[in-house]
């Protein structure tokens, strides 16, 4: 499963770039409006810290199918390579995908909350799906289940398109979507620093300190190896 970002916020995603295996980055009007600065400066900068390879979803804000594709030009002009166009799904947007879809463009369809909304987008031609876990948990409409039954719609139809799971609210929602063969998630640095936290590896780290300390006080394996091969 591929881990993504889910934020605008330069400090966050260099320190998560850093420490996480992430390959990309994911935006929407909400999570750039956060950061109260340039539209086009933001976006350059995030480009140039995760460097061309990374993907970088990001969303348009055009209603009609016209306005759409003119954003998504715009965007490629702005950020290049590895872009996936965000549109949420309506039907100007399916048209929009339809149409970028054929010209080359990389889509996430996004705002997906039914199963049918996500196998009409990847019939359409989305690269990926953004169906919201927490928003549907949020509504009791089991938004686990609804990614799974999508993960098995494109498996049985044999679809290109993948799901790229969104909105999480805890890293439980995280585990339960990986187990049903989701392909990707996008999580905030928040989420994602939950995933590798657990109170007993840290105890488990300050005892093997405490246990080398007590034999071979503050030298470290380099030491003790370097010591070794220059006798
Ligand atoms: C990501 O692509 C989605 O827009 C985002 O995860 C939505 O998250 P929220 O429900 O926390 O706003």
């Amino acid at each position: 499963m591929l881990y993504i970002l889910d934020t605008a916020n330069i400090e966050k995603i260099k320190n998560c770039i850093e420490y996480y295996p992430v390959v990309g980055v994911t935006t929407n009007p909400t999570i750039i409006s956060r950061e109260h600065t340039d539209f086009l400066g933001i976006i350059t900068e995030i480009r140039d810290i995760i460097g061309p390879d990374r993907m970088f979803h990001i969303q348009v804000t055009g209603n009609t199918c016209e306005q759409i594709v003119n954003e998504a030009y715009a965007l490629r002009e702005a950020v290049g390579k590895n872009l996936y166009v965000k549109i949420p799904i309506s039907k100007q947007g399916l048209k929009a995908t339809m149409l970028l879809h054929r010209e080359g463009f990389h889509i996430t369809e996004t705002a997906i909350f039914t199963q049918q909304q996500a196998l009409v987008a990847a019939k359409a031609g989305a690269d990926f799906v953004a169906p919201y876990v927490n928003r549907l948990d949020n509504i009791v409409s089991d938004g686990v289940n609804v990614v799974h039954e999508i993960v098995e719609l494109f498996n049985m139809y044999k679809l290109e398109s993948r799901v790229l799971a969104a909105s999480f609210k805890n890293a439980e929602q995280v585990h339960k979507i990986s187990l049903v063969g989701c392909h990707a998630a996008t999580v905030s640095p928040e989420i994602l620093d939950s995933l590798i936290y657990h109170p007993l590896s840290m105890y488990a780290i300050d005892d093997f300190e405490a246990d080398w300390k007590n034999v071979y006080g503050n030298n470290s394996v380099l030491d003790l190896l370097k010591n070794d091969t220059e006798k």
